[in-house]
């Protein structure tokens, strides 16, 4: 049965009516329009739905909508704007980290979760933090360099992989 929710989304209190279990993923894509995070496998084990609930990366293509009452909702599109891009974007547009893009909603939204809970993280730190996330174009290589960019360490230069 569906029941009206609030959700912080963004910054913006935003009041919906739904059934409390839908994934919010479909929540964030097809009611509100917030189409960063994208449907990749559905079973929480591609990344490509992240987002950043109270602080932590959570895939929300398992994440039931009634899960984030009363927590704060931050998606790709709450990082920052076209204009105005949060360093973890500017790191990905500098190093070209992208080829269809289709994972980079989760590479972003992971690195910047770990970010907030730890401004200097290590390279294995954020090799972890990455490796369940998955890109079928296989440009591994040039998002971990993003993901040092990222993390104030720009990586050594093209030829030789910080990935070894
Ligand atoms: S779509 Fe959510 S983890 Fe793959
Ligand atoms: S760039 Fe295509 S899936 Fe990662």
């Amino acid at each position: 049965m569906e029941k009206t929710l609030t959700l912080q989304v963004n910054g913006e209190a935003v009041q919906l009516c739904a059934e409390p279990q839908t994934p919010l993923l479909y929540i964030l894509r097809n009611d509100l329009a917030l189409n960063g995070p994208k449907y990749g496998c559905g079973l929480g084990e591609c990344g490509a739905c992240t987002v950043i609930v109270d602080g932590r990366a959570t895939r929300s293509c398992v994440f039931p909508v009634v899960g984030a009452v009363g927590r704060t909702v931050t998606t790709l599109e709450g990082l920052g704007s076209r204009n105005c891009p949060d360093p973890v974007q500017q790191a990905f547009i500098t190093e070209q980290a992208a080829q269809c893009g289709y994972c980079l909603n989760g590479m972003i939204m992971t690195i910047k979760a770990l970010l907030l809970r730890d401004p200097n993280p290590s390279d294995e730190q954020l090799r972890s933090e990455l490796s369940a996330n998955l890109c079928r174009c296989g440009t591994h290589v040039e998002i971990m360099r993003a993901a040092l960019r990222a993390a104030g360490r720009p990586a050594a230069p093209h030829g030789d992989s910080p990935c070894r």
